[in-house]
């Protein structure tokens, strides 16, 4: 069986990486999409929601599972016996930090693959962070996350600035 981790803050999940993930689920039996429940950037959303958010939006691939992950991602890749941990490429912007990530995790286990796919380009440019900012100033994001998501973030900034 092969098994693929696709960890991420997924602070909100997108359709970039939507688009990553179901091409992921050609490529292996089982993508356990993996959240990291302590980011390095106070995440806005809680890992109940950002998970809640993503089993809705997997809901119709059958070999999806989403859960919560802390610590070092070779551990959990390590306790769900994958075999691989697949990345989103966007651009070159984001290969040094991936990179380096990804030798640190060969360097902790040589035997996980680290794999990338690179994102359609009509998602190229598209950031969880840049979500959340275009939110903020109540800018459009439909098309761009979930439709549950856009949803919630209305709501949450709307809410904020009747309370200022
Ligand atoms: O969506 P993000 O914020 O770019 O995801 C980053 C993530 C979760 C993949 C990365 O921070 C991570 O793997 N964290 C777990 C800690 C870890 O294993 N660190 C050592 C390898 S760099």
């Amino acid at each position: 069986m092969r098994i693929a981790v696709c960890p991420g803050s997924f602070d909100p999940v997108t359709e970039g990486h939507l688009d990553v993930i179901k091409r992921a689920t050609q490529l292996f039996d089982k993508v356990i999409v993996s959240v990291i429940e302590n980011p390095r950037k106070k995440p806005l959303l809680s890992v109940k929601q950002r998970i809640n958010f993503l089993k809705n939006a997997t809901k119709d691939l059958s070999n999806v599972e989403v859960e919560g992950f802390s610590g070092l991602l070779i551990d959990f890749a390590r306790r769900k016996k994958a075999n691989a941990i697949l990345k989103g490429l966007r651009a070159v912007s984001d290969f040094e930090y991936e990179f380096q990530m990804a030798q640190m995790n060969r360097k902790l286990d040589s035997k996980i693959e680290t794999i990338f796919i690179i994102t359609s380009p009509i998602f190229a440019y598209l950031s969880s962070s840049m979500v959340k900012e275009v939110a903020q100033y109540n800018g459009c994001i439909e098309g761009l996350v979930p439709k549950e998501v856009s949803v919630e973030f209305n709501k949450v900034f709307q809410k904020n600035k009747r309370r200022k």
